[in-house]
């Protein structure tokens, strides 16, 4: 469907304007005036705290039962940081306060390491033998994937991107393929902590198998041991938390992930949060440095069109 169609769920970006790497349409610059002037913040919290990741999870043949706010302008965010840092963690707190789906690829290959063998293509099990090794997945098959879910990064409610991009070429196809719709990103928020705490992070997380929640044995952990508060679900530790796998992670990460902080400080959409205190103040944080930047940037569309 072309540009003006009505793509569900998908914004007709009209007579855009690109400002500092942010693309605003008219329309939308509007829609976001209008609500702060109404006396208060365009972030508001979810009636409802759905966050159905089926469509992502699944791929494009799966529904999707998200409800979206039309009147919202969609947060478009990626965040990246260390293995174990808490993107995960802080993707399901922002998903209830920003009303945009946490989409990890990291979820993506663990749903499919949950099914029969013979259901997986061969990419798909290639790519499980590299993740249990903590090791990178080639670019070409984690492209795929996020193209085949392309519905996801278009939707009118917005993204919270956790594990992608994770090398340029990834970071560089994510542009393109946002430039292509006239869409571009809100922006993407580093996390930093120091490597001896992300190691204990990640030796004492636990998984939920069944709706995916995070916990930690200390410092976050479930009411009922081995238990997922939300869904009851069993919690398990993820088999590339072991220590050998740990090290290829960080080193992979320094390699391939740390140089996408510098490309994305160039396009002027870097946020740098440091990533220490409890998950609920460094979720505030985020939040009120994402106000801020947007705050800034509808403040220079308004001064323009005065
Ligand atoms: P992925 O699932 O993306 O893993 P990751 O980036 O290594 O990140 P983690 O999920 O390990 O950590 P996190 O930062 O989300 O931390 P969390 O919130 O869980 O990727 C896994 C693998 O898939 C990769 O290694 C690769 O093989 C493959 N892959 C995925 N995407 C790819 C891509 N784009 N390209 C190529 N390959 C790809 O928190 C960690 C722990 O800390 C938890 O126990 C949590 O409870 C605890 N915690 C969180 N916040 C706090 C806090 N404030 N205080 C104390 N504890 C906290």
């Amino acid at each position: 469907m072309g540009k003006t169609g009505a793509r569900p769920g998908h914004e007709v970006p009209f007579d855009s304007e690109v400002i500092g790497g942010a693309c605003f349409a008219a329309a939308r610059g509007v829609i976001a005036v209008t609500a702060r002037r109404a006396g208060g913040s365009y972030i508001r919290h979810m009636a409802s705290e759905k966050n159905d990741r089926s469509a992502w999870l699944q791929g494009p043949s799966a529904p999707c039962k998200n409800v979206r706010d039309t009147l919202q302008i969609p947060w478009r965010i990626v965040l990246l940081g260390a293995p174990g840092v808490g993107k995960g963690t802080q993707a399901d707190l922002l998903h209830k306060r920003l009303r945009a789906c946490h989409l990890s690829t990291g979820d993506v290959f663990r749903a499919a390491g949950g099914q029969k063998e013979c259901d997986r293509s061969p990419a798909m099990q290639q790519a499980l033998a590299y993740m249990r090794r903590g090791e990178l997945v080639p670019d070409a098959t984690v492209w795929e994937m996020v193209r085949e879910r392309g519905e996801c990064l278009l939707c009118a409610g917005g993204f919270i991107l956790d594990g992608f991009p994770r090398t340029l070429a990834q970071a560089e196809a994510l542009k393109k393929f946002m430039d292509d719709e006239g869409l571009s990103l809100s922006a993407v928020v580093n996390y930093e902590l120091a490597e001896a705490e992300i190691v204990t992070r990640l030796g004492g997380r636990r998984t939920c198998e069944n709706c995916k929640a995070v916990y930690h044995v200390t410092e976050r952990p479930p009411k009922v041991e081995g238990q997922c508060d939300r869904c009851r679900g069993k919690l398990f530790q993820r088999e590339d938390d072991r220590p050998e796998s740990i090290r290829v992670r960080l080193e992979a990460y320094n390699r391939s992930t740390a140089p996408l902080i510098e490309f994305y400080g160039a396009l002027g959409r870097l946020v740098r949060i440091p990533a220490n205190g409890s998950a609920e103040e460094i979720c505030l944080k985020t939040v009120s440095e994402l106000e801020a930047k947007r705050d800034v940037e509808l403040d220079y569309v308004e001064m323009r069109e005065f």
